[in-house]
């Protein structure tokens, strides 16, 4: 099978390593993909952003199968030009997508497949917005209504701040705030069949002990030692399945990754959010367990085929990823700085601890930070203990001018905290 995948971070990085380890799949291209990513498949470049250029390099390449993974292309409407040059493709139409790209319609959607969410009030003006803050009082949890890369949540306990965030977006949801640890659980489904995958958790804020800025994901690991094993059930029967569905019904059939990002709060599991790809940092370490060859199960849900599909099997390894940011990440980050060390974690570390791209580039034999995340360094272990000692391992061979990374990833769940 010949597989393109789009993107080019350290979830692309995760997809393309998994499929290249996959025996049916003897091509692998991604683009634009990055320095890391390179080894394990041939980049192209390309406008992810252009549905027509995706589409003609796919027919160009011959691809049996596209992966799109940023949320970006997806709203933009990449899968729907794939798959109208007769590409299958892995990854939902627009309209679907807006389950991620409009907080608005992801509410309107859980509130009709009563699925339960944190209650909320959609505003437009600056009445609304005051009426609104002061029904659900602090801490206050304010969110753009489109597409922010990260940074359109706004959770504090200033009610100025939340105001001035709320008057700086055009349309804006205010919801309740949500208490509880945070899960991620991922789904494959192809419309109708729904395949979850094993949860994971996410470390959003910048700095240890979840203090400082809200960022794309800082680090994350898997299994979740302190969940309910009853959990990814409850979640199929409450949540993703109802998802699916509705969004069937409604002539907008949802096929690709369904990310549900839950809060489990004391009255139960809540959804915080959906996105319509895999999320990052925690396919790095979800990617690391699954042992089933993944293309095949991906042209199943691109096929409407997942029927076919006989439940995923897992590693019972933990896995943990540590991302390393650039200095001054989440704001601007400075980029061009050159990384050293890769090659050591190569030689010196075994098969289970690995470097996985986010924003890298060559510039002659160096490799080059390109971004705010740059690498994510992942392990796995026969329990998150182990994985963890590993990933830090390999982080302490990194060299990154002013780079930054969270010390404390998994540290409590492998604590037994
Ligand atoms: P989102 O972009 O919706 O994932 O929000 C980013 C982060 O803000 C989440 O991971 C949570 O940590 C936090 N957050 C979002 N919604 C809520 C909520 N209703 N209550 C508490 N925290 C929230
Ligand atoms: N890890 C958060 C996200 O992918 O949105």
């Amino acid at each position: 099978m010949k597989v393109l995948v789009i993107g080019g971070g350290a979830r692309e990085h995760a997809l393309c390593r998994s499929l290249s380890l996959d025996p049916d799949v003897n091509a692998l291209y991604c683009a634009p993909g990055n320095a890391g990513i390179a080894e394990v498949a041939e980049l192209r470049p390309v406008d992810a952003l252009d549905g027509a250029a995706v589409a003609r390099l796919a027919t160009e390449l011959e691809a049996d199968l596209v992966v799109v993974g940023p949320e970006a292309p997806l709203v933009a409407g990449v899968s729907d030009a794939v798959r109208a040059a007769g590409i299958p493709v892995f990854g939902p139409s627009a309209e679907a997508a807006q389950l991620e790209g409009s907080k608005a319609f992801a509410k309107d959607v859980m509130a009709a497949a009563d699925v339960p969410t944190a209650r909320s009030y959609v505003c437009t003006t600056p009445e609304e917005v005051d009426t609104a803050l002061d029904a659900f009082g602090a801490p206050y949890v304010v969110k753009d209504d489109g597409l922010a890369a990260g940074k359109g949540v706004v959770v504090t306990e200033d009610r100025a701040a939340a105001r001035a965030h709320a008057l700086g977006c055009d349309r804006v949801v205010i919801e309740e705030y949500l208490d509880g640890p945070e899960v991620s659980l991922f789904a494959i489904t192809d419309g109708v069949t729904v395949l979850p995958l094993q949860p994971a958790q996410d470390f959003k804020r910048a700095l240890d002990g979840d203090e400082g800025p809200n960022t794309g994901g800082m680090g994350a690991y898997s299994p979740l030692p302190w969940a309910d094993p009853k959990l990814v059930d409850e979640v199929m029967e409450t949540v993703l399945q109802p998802t699916v569905d509705e969004l069937r019904h409604r002539g907008t059939p949802f096929s690709g990754l369904l990310y549900a990002g839950l809060a489990i709060t004391s009255r139960g599991v809540r959804v915080i959010e959906f996105n319509a790809r895999f999320g990052d940092p925690e396919t790095q370490v979800v990617l690391a367990r699954l042992r089933t060859p993944l293309a095949g199960v991906l042209l199943h849900a691109a096929n409407g085929t997942l029927d076919t599909e006989p439940p995923l099997r897992w590693s019972a390894d933990a896995a943990v990823t540590v991302v390393i940011a650039s200095h001054n990440y989440p704001e601007t980050p400075r980029t061009g700085d050159p990384i050293e060390g890769l090659a050591d974690v190569a030689a010196e570390d075994g098969p289970d601890t690995y470097v996985l791209h986010a924003g890298t580039r060559r510039e002659g034999e160096a490799v080059v930070s390109a971004g705010g995340r740059v690498l994510s360094v992942t392990a796995t272990g026969s329990d998150l203990a182990q994985a963890r000692e590993k990933a830090y391992k390999a982080v302490a061979r990194i060299r990154l001018d002013g780079s930054q990374h969270r010390t404390d990833i998994a540290a409590k769940a492998a604590e037994g905290r």
